[in-house]
């Protein structure tokens, strides 16, 4: 799944430019060795920024990025997904298909992790891998947030609303931030 965007980009210089036309493209990789290497590498960042400071121990930040990639790599239902600006990785998104839950509301698919390198950010790289997720996902999503994570809050709260026109529900049950919406109604 792939389009050209309109992001912004950092020139060597410093200097922003807006608008600028860029392929930002999305990859299903479950399969792959090597894309599973890279999400392991940049797993480590991933984990800090959700939580910075709950897992202070490198070792312990590396077991988990193992164990989450040899998991989600694992799974014939998971999407493992490489978002890639050109042909250059810059981030990673990890969809699931929904399991029934005693205590969760019944949707088609889940966003379990979502994450854009740290150099790329704030040029609208993220937005744009959404779109592009939730249309080729289409159908009823949970997408959820630390609410300590005031980044992702914002994000995504953004991004939703943009997305669905503002046709979503939002819950915080346990210090989470839960949106539900249809991805499939999305407005044009
Ligand atoms: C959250 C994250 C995915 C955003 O990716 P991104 O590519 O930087 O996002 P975009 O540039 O597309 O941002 C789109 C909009 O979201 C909001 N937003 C994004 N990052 C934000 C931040 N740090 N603070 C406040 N609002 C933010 C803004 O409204 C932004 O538009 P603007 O730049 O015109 O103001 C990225 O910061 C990240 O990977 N964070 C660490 C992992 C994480 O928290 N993942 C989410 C788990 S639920």
């Amino acid at each position: 799944m792939g389009g050209n965007s309109a992001v912004r980009a950092v020139l060597p210089d410093g200097r922003l430019i807006r608008d600028c036309s860029v392929t930002i493209r999305v990859r299903d990789v479950q399969g792959s060795h090597s894309a599973q290497l890279w999400i392991k590498s940049v797993y480590p960042d991933y984990v800090d920024d959700l939580a910075p400071g709950v897992f202070p121990e490198l070792e312990e930040i590396g077991h988990r990025a193992a164990d989450q990639c040899a998991h989600w790599f694992g799974d014939s239902s998971a999407h493992p997904l490489i978002i890639l600006q050109e042909a250059t990785p810059v981030g990673f998104a990890m969809v699931a298909k929904d399991r029934p839950s005693l205590w969760l509301p019944r949707v088609d698919y889940r966003m379990e992790d979502f994450f854009i390198v740290r150099a790329c950010r704030r040029l609208g790289i993220g937005e744009s891998a959404v779109q592009l997720i939730l249309s080729r996902f289409a159908g009823r999503w949970e997408i959820t947030q630390y609410l300590r994570n005031t980044a992702a809050v914002s994000f995504w709260r953004r991004v939703v609303a943009r997305y669905t026109g503002g046709n979503y529900q939002e819950r915080i049950v346990n210090d989470e931030v839960r949106q539900v919406f249809d991805s499939a109604l999305k407005v044009r």
